[in-house]
């Protein structure tokens, strides 16, 4: 038996490589990486793996049962690389692959639906066993900028009341690994969110808790949220996509109470507060 992960050198893949040492011998775990110096710390057989290479990629698969294709990071040109996977995949006669799309895609409106709505158009169509994990918001999208937000005093944002059940990348991939190192997913579409469902509110609420100071939310129309990411320094798309995923969890699009993760993991998820704690630390 012979398990891959695509992006084995970032933060995700770095995860379910160590979740997958702690479930499985390390001689079954193979690393794909665009540069595989990057996967030298790993532990495990490290292959090239450059999503606009079709030889290399097919070569590299050779032998592999199970694949985790952990979703691209270069948006726009993401359809057309995972497509060549599939078909890398197809061609090395991969057993099984399990794909790393979007929580609540059937009615979500977050800008990204496009991109993993057709992935795994074609993944289901590719005549390959598949198992979609659709991976909820990370929490550290939020609790990566805890240190500016406690310096700046006040949290904005523009998603009103929307609840959000994020997962941290650790839940998520011990969940990939799981998936990857037992039967019987075969086919299977999991909406992996954690089990709690917290407002932009709540969470400066805890951030006031721990800190002891207080952090209020300013809650802001998209337009406006935007232009303060913007003062901070981020690029205007990048500006523009943000706030726009605001909005869409205003709407409700990050909350699910389906609690597949936990019962995938056999635990419950990792709670806002810990995470805070451990940003903090
Ligand atoms: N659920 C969420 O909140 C959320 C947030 C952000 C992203 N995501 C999605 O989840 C994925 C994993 O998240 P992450 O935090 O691990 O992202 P990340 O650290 O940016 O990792 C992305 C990985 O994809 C690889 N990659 C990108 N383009 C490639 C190409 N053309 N050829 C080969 N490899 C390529 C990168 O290789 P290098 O190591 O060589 O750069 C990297 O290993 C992201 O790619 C994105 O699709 C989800």
């Amino acid at each position: 038996m012979k398990i891959a992960v695509t992006g084995a050198t970032g933060k995700l893949g770095r995860l379910v490589i160590e979740k997958l040492k702690e479930r499985t011998d390390e001689s079954t775990i193979i690393a794909l990486a665009r540069t595989p110096e990057k996967g030298k710390d790993l532990g495990v057989e490290v292959r090239a793996f450059d999503y606009g290479n079709l030889p290399q990629m097919t070569e590299s698969l050779k032998g592999v049962d199970k694949l985790l294709l952990i979703s691209g990071s270069e948006l726009g040109q993401r359809v057309e690389q995972h497509t060549n996977i599939i078909n890398a995949a197809k061609e090395a006669k991969v057993g099984s692959i399990a794909y790393t799309s979007l929580i609540n895609l059937d009615t979500s409106s977050v800008a990204l639906v496009p991109e993993h709505y057709d992935t795994e158009k074609v993944l289901k169509e590719s005549g390959i066993d598949y198992t979609i994990l659709r991976n909820g918001w990370y929490t550290e999208n939020y609790t990566d900028s805890l240190k500016a937000t406690i310096e700046l005093g006040t949290l904005y944002g523009a998603s009103g009341n929307g609840k959000i059940n994020s997962a941290t990348r650790e839940d998520l991939a011990e969940a990939a690994a799981i998936v990857l190192t037992t039967e019987g997913h075969e086919g299977k579409t999991y909406e992996l969110a954690g089990d709690e469902a917290y407002t932009m509110s709540d969470y400066a609420q805890e951030i006031s808790k721990q800190t002891g100071k207080k952090i209020p939310y300013v809650d802001l129309p998209e337009g406006e949220y935007a232009e303060v990411l913007e003062k901070a320094g981020l690029p205007k798309n990048i500006a523009g996509f943000l706030a726009g995923a605001h909005n869409s969890t205003a709407k409700g699009d990050l909350f699910n109470d389906s609690r597949e993760l936990s019962k995938l993991l056999g635990r419950p998820t990792t709670p806002l507060s810990k995470v805070i704690a451990d940003s903090l630390a």
